[in-house]
């Protein structure tokens, strides 16, 4: 089991976990105010399905202008259709992308058309994410969670941090996870080469990078002008747990769904966590029940940790000399790692 290896502090994790899952449906969210975001502009990872989905709605109906980043588009186009049904109007506000977080060429595409629309950005929303695959890699040859959950959104953060920046109290929402506690940074096998390869520990530990990735850019990019969150959307019910077996999938489907949330109520927790006046004033927190503060374990707030895992994910990706000229006038890359980053581009084109 996993708290064989770390005795105590697992097992509290667990009966924390356990405690969210039966209390998910029980507590009462706070009415989350619909705002008013008239012309405001939202990019949302996953917006096809789900938590994402029903953010995606939420963004909508508060009048923003919805960029909708799908894997499959034709299921984004899908979503649009449903968003526009009852308002033809809503059809000018609302953008279909293609974004395969497990292609570096499919993030760096949908940079390229999200620039052409040559708007602003108010709010990135990274909620897409992959829950329990069995061991597989993304096509930049990366363990599945770590690659789509972090590592993909690592890379289109970055690429999109001109435009954050350059719009005025713009927000990165970070989807992540309390099971992050049972994570851990084994960064020096990534891809379970000398260990067993857990799928679950595999997507709690990748919930950890995502709290390790904002406390790092946080750090580095200080400006009342972006806040970087993070929130736990609670445990809802959704398709993403289909990739366990087929009994576990049936007992979660029927016996745990009467616990958990809908999308419909995670989706609050991350709209609040973008658009609530009292949650804007923070940056670097992690939310949950749409209006708490969750104060993070040792294990996400270890600054030699966040860093050793922003200088793996940089010599992962292959960036284009003229990103890392960007990232470099942003200061998002220090002198040292705008080097090695250059070196590793022009190695790659030789
Ligand atoms: C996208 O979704 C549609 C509708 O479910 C499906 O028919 C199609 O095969 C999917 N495309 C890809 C590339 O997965
Ligand atoms: C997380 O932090 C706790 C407390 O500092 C430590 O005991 C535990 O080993 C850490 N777990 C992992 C997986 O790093
Ligand atoms: C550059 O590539 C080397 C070899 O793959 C790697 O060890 C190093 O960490 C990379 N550096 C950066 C900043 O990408």
């Amino acid at each position: 089991m996993l708290w064989d290896s770390y005795g105590w502090y697992s097992l509290r994790a667990w009966l924390w976990l356990l405690f969210d899952v039966i209390t998910s449906r029980l507590i009462q969210l706070k009415p989350v105010e619909q705002r008013i975001l008239n012309d405001a502009v939202v990019v949302i990872t996953g917006a096809n399905s789900g938590i994402g989905k029903e953010t995606a709605r939420l963004f909508v109906k508060s009048g923003a202008k919805v960029i909708l980043a799908c894997r499959n588009s034709t299921l984004g186009y899908q979503v649009k259709e449903e968003f526009c049904a009852k308002n033809k109007a809503l059809e000018a506000k609302i953008w279909v992308l293609p974004l395969d977080l497990q292609s570096t060429a499919s993030i760096r595409a949908f940079v390229e058309q999200w620039k052409s629309l040559q708007l602003p950005l108010d709010y990135l929303i990274l909620n897409a994410g992959v829950l329990g695959v069995p061991l597989s890699y993304t096509e930049d040859h990366v363990e599945m969670h770590f690659g789509v959950n972090h590592l993909g959104h690592f890379m289109l953060t970055l690429l999109l941090m001109e435009n954050l920046i350059q719009t005025k109290h713009s927000r990165v929402v970070i989807v992540s996870s309390l099971t992050y506690l049972l994570g851990s940074l084994r960064l020096d096998d990534i891809n379970y080469k000398n260990r067993r390869y857990r799928s679950f520990e595999a997507y709690a530990s990748s919930k950890l990078c995502n709290l390790l990735f904002m406390r790092e850019l946080c750090k580095r990019y200080k400006s009342d002008h972006l806040s970087i969150v993070a929130v736990h959307p609670g445990d809802v019910h959704t398709q993403v747990a289909r990739h366990f077996g087929k009994w576990i999938y049936y007992l979660y489907d029927k016996v745990a769904s009467v616990f958990l949330r809908s999308p419909e109520q995670g989706a609050l927790s991350v709209y609040a966590a973008a658009v609530d006046p009292y949650l804007s004033s923070f940056s670097g927190i992690f939310t949950m029940n749409v209006d708490q503060l969750v104060p993070l374990a040792a294990n996400a707030t270890h600054d030699a940790s966040s860093k050793y895992l922003w200088k793996k994910s940089l010599s992962l990706i292959s960036f284009h000399p003229n990103e890392v000229e960007m990232l470099r006038s942003l200061r998002i890359l220090d002198e040292d790692e705008y080097l090695q980053c250059l070196a590793n581009c022009s190695r790659e084109e030789s």
